[in-house]
C-alpha cells in the first residue's frame, strides 16, 4: 500500500472499535441532540491544514467531535422522514469498497459483476422482471427517476417521429404526464429538468385510493385531440406522506391501453411487497415500464444506494449512451457499460454494501423485517386511535403512520399551528424523533417505522412524547 501501513492498521482498528461502541451505545443516547455552539462554530470554521494530520488524530477527532452528533436515524425511536439505521454488514462493506475504490463502469473487475447481480437481486426481491442490463444503482431514487424518465421521454418522442437527442425539445409536441397528487417531488423535478414543463403535469384524482379509469382515459384523449403527446403515467408503491400504495394494476391497464409509459416510484415502499399481508396491493408493479427503488431506505443499505429498473435495457441505453474515444474498450460485454445507462461516468462501488446488506439477512430475513414494520405501524395507528387528543390522518397501508394532535377546545387555526410546531418540539426533547408534513391541506405528523429494533415500547414512547409536547405547546398559548 502507499502510505504508512502500520499507521493505517492502527487507525483503522481504533476506528472500527470506536464505531462499534458508537453503534452499541446509540439506543441509550438521546435520539438527537443539537451540537454545542462551540463545536458547531469550530466545525464550520475549521482552517485548511497546511501540513498533514496523522491518521490516528483524525480518527480521534471523528470519534469525539463528529459521531456523537448524528441525525438520529440509528436510534430505534427515530421515526423521521424515510431514514433507517445502517445495516452493520453494509457499514463494514463500505470500508472494503472504499479500499478498492473502483469506477464501476466496465471491465473485468469484481465490482462490475457484483452490481449486475445486486440489481438482479433487487428486481427479484420486489418481483419485477429483469433482463441483463435493465437497471443500475444510482445515488438515490431522485437520480433513478431522472434516469427512468429520460428513457420515457425518448421513447414517447421517438414514436412521434422526433429525435430528442438530435433535436432537443424544439419542435416537439408538448409531452403530458399524469400523476396523483401524492407523487413524490422527485417526479415533477425530473420532469421539469427534462424540459417537459410543470404545466404539462396533470393530476390523477384517486378518491379513496381508487382510479377513475374512464376519467383518466378521457383526459388523455382530450390532450391528444389538443395536439399534445400523452407520454407518462406515474404511480407510487408507497407514498412518502402516508405510505399508500396507488392502484398500480389499474394504472398499468390504462398505460397499456393508451400506449403510455408507466413509471412506479417504489423508493420507499416497493419492498413492502415482501409482506404477504399486503402483497396483493402491489399487483401491477411488475408491469411498469420503469421502477425506482431505494435500497438505502427500507433495506438499510448505508447511503447512498438507489436503483433504476426498466423492462427494456435499450430504453435507457438509447437515452444515455455516448462513448468518447478515450473510454472505448475493445471487448466490452454486449450490454455495454453502466455509463451508457445513466447519469454518471465515474461510478462508486455501491454494490458491495448492497450485496452485504441483502446477503446478511437473506430474502426471508428482509421479508420478516418488512412485515414486522408494517405490523408496528398498525399497532401505532391503534394507539393513536385510542387517544382522544390524537387522530389518524389515514389508515396505514405500509409502515408510515400519519396522524394529528387535536387537544379538546383548540380552534382550527390553532390546531394547524400546533401540529406545525409539534415535530420540532418532540425532537428537541430528545426521546423520540418524528417529522411533519402537509397532508390533504393540513399539518400532519408522520412516523415512518424502518428500524429493525423498534418495539412496542418505542411506539408508546412516541405517543407519550407527542401528547406531552402538545400539552406544553397548548399551555404556552
Ligand atoms: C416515495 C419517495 N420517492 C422518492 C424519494 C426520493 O428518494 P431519494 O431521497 O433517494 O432521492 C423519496 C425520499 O424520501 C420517497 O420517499
Amino acid at each position: 500500500m502507499y502510505g504508512d501501513e502500520d499507521g493505517f492498521r492502527e487507525a483503522a482498528h481504533k476506528l472500527v472499535n470506536g464505531v462499534a461502541d458508537y453503534l452499541a451505545e446509540l439506543p441509550a443516547r438521546p435520539v438527537w441532540q443539537p451540537l454545542p455552539d462551540e463545536l458547531r462554530t469550530r466545525l464550520l470554521e475549521l482552517p485548511l491544514p497546511e501540513h498533514g494530520v496523522p491518521e490516528e488524530e483524525l480518527v480521534t477527532t471523528a470519534l469525539t467531535d463528529v459521531l456523537p452528533y448524528p441525525m438520529g436515524n440509528g436510534h430505534p425511536a427515530f421515526f423521521g422522514w424515510v431514514n433507517p439505521p445502517p445495516a452493520p454488514a453494509g457499514v463494514t462493506a463500505s470500508l472494503a469498497a472504499a479500499a478498492m475504490n473502483p469506477s464501476v463502469v466496465q471491465g473485468d473487475h469484481a465490482d462490475v459483476y457484483l452490481e449486475r447481480t445486486v440489481v438482479r437481486w433487487l428486481a427479484e426481491l420486489v418481483g419485477y422482471p429483469h433482463a441483463p442490463g435493465a437497471g443500475l444503482l444510482t445515488s438515490g431514487a431522485s437520480a433513478a427517476t431522472i434516469v427512468c424518465l429520460a428513457g420515457a421521454r425518448g421513447r414517447a418522442l421517438e414514436r412521434a417521429g422526433h429525435d430528442v437527442r438530435r433535436n432537443g425539445l424544439a419542435g416537439a409536441p408538448p409531452l403530458v404526464s399524469y400523476a396523483p397528487a401524492e407523487t413524490h417531488s422527485c417526479v415533477p423535478r425530473a420532469l421539469t429538468l427534462l424540459g417537459l414543463g410543470s404545466e404539462n403535469i396533470r393530476e390523477v384524482p384517486l378518491p379513496d385510493g381508487r382510479l377513475d379509469v374512464e376519467g383518466l382515459r378521457a383526459a388523455i384523449d382530450r390532450d391528444r385531440r389538443g395536439g399534445a403527446l400523452p407520454a407518462l403515467l406515474v404511480g407510487s408503491a408507497g407514498t412518502v406522506n402516508t405510505g399508500a400504495i396507488d392502484p398500480l394494476d389499474a394504472l398499468a391497464d390504462v398505460a397499456a391501453a393508451e400506449g403510455i409509459w408507466l413509471h412506479v416510484d417504489g423508493a420507499y415502499g416497493a419492498f413492502g411487497v415482501l409482506d404477504p399481508a399486503i402483497e396483493a396491493r402491489y399487483r401491477g408493479m411488475e408491469r411498469a415500464d420503469s421502477l425506482t427503488l431505494d435500497p438505502h431506505k427500507w433495506l438499510g443499505v448505508p447511503v447512498d444506494a438507489g436503483c433504476a429498473l426498466v423492462q427494456r435495457p435499450d430504453d435507457l441505453r438509447d437515452a444515455f449512451s455516448l462513448i468518447p474515444p478515450y473510454l472505448r474498450q475493445g471487448a466490452g460485454a454486449e450490454i455495454g457499460t453502466f455509463a451508457e445507462y445513466g447519469l454518471e461516468q465515474t461510478r462508486p462501488f455501491r454494490a458491495l454494501k448492497t450485496w452485504a446488506t441483502i446477503a446478511s439477512r437473506g430474502r426471508a430475513g428482509i421479508a420478516a423485517q418488512v412485515a414486522r414494520a408494517n405490523e408496528l405501524a398498525r399497532e401505532l395507528a391503534a394507539l393513536v386511535e385510542r387517544e382522544p387528543e390524537l387522530e389518524l390522518a389515514a389508515p396505514p397501508q405500509t409502515s408510515i403512520v400519519a396522524f394529528r394532535a387535536r387537544p379538546e377546545g383548540t380552534l382550527p387555526d390553532k390546531l394547524e399551528e400546533l401540529n406545525h410546531a409539534l415535530p420540532q418540539t418532540v425532537q428537541a426533547r430528545g426521546r423520540a424523533f418524528v417529522t411533519g408534513t402537509v397532508y390533504e391541506g393540513r399539518e400532519t405528523l408522520r412516523a415512518c417505522i424502518l428500524h429493525p429494533e423498534t418495539t412496542s415500547e418505542h411506539l408508546a414512547l412516541l405517543v407519550e412524547e407527542v401528547l406531552s409536547a402538545a400539552r406544553t405547546l397548548t399551555a404556552a398559548g
